[in-house]
């Protein structure tokens, strides 16, 4: 596959709105009843099985896109590690998954750590991020053997050698200065972060020095991440080149170099984020080019692994028509199940999965169900006549959805239901009114 929408090669594709859109899981199609059909599964049949709203994933999507990432590093470089940042997707069956296709993980939590150590990944393929790591996280990645710590403050380098009774292999997470075009709330890599050290204020040269003056911990990399939802190619490069020219100041001479996340992928119809083949290309280039000797190349995609391999559906409860103003279509869920548009005024499609092959001829305006004005999933989106009790669904809900679920109104989280050859499996199961007394003291 050499770019997600050039996967869908069916002969459907060329009038199939559904099949040939970079924004549905691949191998989406309408299905001769005219409905969505997410991983061979009728998405109408099966929310009227499993309930509205539900998270649902075409599990070979996600195995393709893992092996493009495979695929694309093996033709460059013989030694590499795709790690899967499980923040964007931290599920059970998507460890395990991920795990099977032979992907590392990256975990920011003792909980995801938990997760991915549950799901059979074998610690030594583990990396542990977080700013503000605690004491416990710590000592359980400790306990657990997990292959490297990636230190994001001083207090860490002091808290972790002291626990540490062994040689830990470590990475200094740097921050480059490089400010990615995203929103600000996911860029990472300018020098005005949580995130990190910096290299013009001498916090990362300092880092190096205390890590080699520590008792356990043996620095065998770098890291850098310079954002999320990025479509340009250059940042990158040049965050390669500062690692660089960081490296050689200081007469290191990296084992690892991981240069983060990040590819941008497509919410919309037009959406043209770059190929995985390129971006790769342009991390080993860069890497190739100013190291020396090349170290192994990690990098650490999240959302373009899981993004576009889930939509999320959703029941039409209310239409409400204000004459000159706006329709509103009230879905059973919002900013519980997906809190992007609110965080990052993120922009979705919509879609009736009823009548998936009718043109849109109607600007409607989904909200949630929340108790809150701005509990609106898209603003002004182009659907078909909307009708109460229509499925709704929203495509390239894949990554930060489920991960960013809460309970706001007490509303239950939705289950992950994973598609695979027409059949569907509940991976996380809906949680239940009494879910919501289950932690009452
Ligand atoms: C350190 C780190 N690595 C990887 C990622 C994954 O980024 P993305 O989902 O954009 O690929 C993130 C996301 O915020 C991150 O903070």
């Amino acid at each position: 596959m050499s770019s997600s929408s050039d996967n869908r090669g069916s002969v459907a594709a060329a009038t199939d709105p559904i099949a040939s859109s970079p924004v549905y899981p691949l191998g989406s199609r309408v299905n001769e009843r005219g409905r969505l059909e997410v991983g061979g599964c009728d998405v109408v049949r099966l929310v009227a099985e499993h309930g509205t709203p539900a998270y649902i994933y075409a599990e070979q999507d996600m195995r393709e896109r893992a092996a493009e990432y495979l695929r694309a590093f093996s033709e460059r470089s013989s030694d590499f590690e795709v790690i899967f940042a499980s923040k964007a997707f931290p599920c059970t069956a998507a460890y395990r998954l991920f795990e099977r296709e032979g992907l590392s993980v990256d975990v920011a939590s003792g909980g995801e750590l938990h997760m991915a150590l549950a799901a059979g990944f074998d610690p030594g393929r583990i990396h542990l991020h977080g700013n503000n790591k605690t004491r416990r996280e710590l000592e359980y990645a400790f306990d657990n053997g997990v292959g490297h710590l990636v230190l994001d403050s001083f207090d860490e380098i002091e808290l972790a050698d002291r626990l540490l009774d062994r040689p830990q292999r470590v990475l200094i997470r740097i921050t480059p200065g490089i400010e990615a075009s995203t929103h600000s709330y996911i860029q990472t890599g300018q020098e005005d972060s949580k995130f990190g050290f910096g290299l013009a204020d001498g916090l990362a040269e300092q880092a190096v020095e205390r890590v080699r003056a520590s008792k356990h911990l043996e620095l065998v990399g770098l890291h850098a991440h310079i954002g999320s939802q990025i479509y340009e190619l250059e940042p990158y490069t040049k965050a390669i080149e500062v690692l660089a020219d960081f490296t050689s100041a200081l007469e290191l001479e990296p084992e690892l170099i991981n240069v983060g996340g990040g590819l941008g992928i497509a919410y919309m119809d037009g959406d043209e984020p770059p190929s995985v083949d390129d971006y790769v290309d342009v991390k080993v280039r860069g890497i190739e080019r100013v190291f020396y000797p090349v170290p192994r190349i990690a990098i650490e995609p999240g959302r373009s692994l899981v993004g576009n391999a889930g939509v999320t559906a959703y029941r039409v409860g209310t239409v409400k028509e204000i004459p000159g103003v706006r329709t509103y279509v009230a879905v059973d869920g919002g900013m519980s199940d997906n809190l992007r548009p609110m965080l990052y005024g993120a922009r979705y499609e919509a879609l009736i999965a009823d009548r998936a092959a009718e043109l849109p001829d109607t600007e409607a305006t989904i909200a949630g169900k929340h108790c809150e004005s701005g509990d609106v999933l898209i603003e002004d989106a182009e659907i078909a006549a909307p009708r109460v009790g229509d499925v709704l669904v929203t495509p390239a809900t894949g990554a930060y959805g489920h991960a960013m679920a809460n309970n706001y109104n007490g509303v239950p989280r939705p289950p992950v239901i994973f598609c695979d050859g027409g059949e569907a499996r509940v991976v996380v199961r809906r949680e239940s009114w009494d879910d919501l007394l289950a932690r009452d003291a």
